[in-house]
């Protein structure tokens, strides 16, 4: 699959099947995070790969958007390491970035994915710290729930030429 058509067919998936994920294609993803641009290619970023039922399970109980998690066989949650960049903002960003290769990189390969949030809400992060015996000085950013898709979901086109500015608003 091309970047395009990456881009364009990517949905969130958020019912899978029971089958998981080879560890070939995490590493891939894995791969594909870290190649994300970063401020002052600092690459303040760590993953923490879950697979164990009671941790994704433990995750669900608790976060009001991530009931996929009681289905879904792994998640990747993307951390930020204030220790590698001590701004907060750029860390967030940093960590959407490899959070967005993820997301395309996992449709590359078939799998469904979904992103969930944690950062900026204290609770969720505070939680996941927890849950995953981060330090403190690594905040949780995002999760990726992933799988094999139950269903796939169609693609839909957003283009908008209201949200086009050329020059000035
Ligand atoms: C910052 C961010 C946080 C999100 N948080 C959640 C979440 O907690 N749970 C969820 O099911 N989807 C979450 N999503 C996925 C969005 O709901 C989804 O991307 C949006 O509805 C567009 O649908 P699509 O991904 O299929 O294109 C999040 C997406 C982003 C970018």
């Amino acid at each position: 699959m091309d970047v395009l058509e990456a881009i364009f067919t990517r949905r969130s998936i958020r019912s899978f099947i029971d089958r998981e994920v080879e560890p070939e294609k995490i590493e891939t993803l894995l791969r594909a995070a870290m190649q994300a641009p970063s401020a002052h290619n600092k690459q303040p970023w760590h993953f923490v790969v879950v697979n164990k039922r009671s941790l994704l399970d433990a995750i669900a109980d608790f976060h009001p958007y991530g009931k996929m998690l009681y289905t879904a066989p792994q998640a990747i949650v993307v951390c930020g390491d204030l220790s590698e960049e001590n701004n907060e903002r750029y860390l967030g960003l940093n960590c959407a970035a490899a959070t967005q290769n993820i997301l395309l990189a996992a449709h590359g390969l078939n799998l469904g994915a979904v992103w969930v949030a944690l950062y900026p809400r204290e609770e969720r992060i505070l939680k996941i710290q927890q849950i995953l015996t981060l330090p403190q000085y690594v905040l949780p950013i995002s999760l990726v729930a992933l799988g094999y898709a139950q269903r796939k979901v169609p693609p839909e086109n957003r283009y908008n030429a209201q949200k086009v500015h050329v020059n000035r608003w």
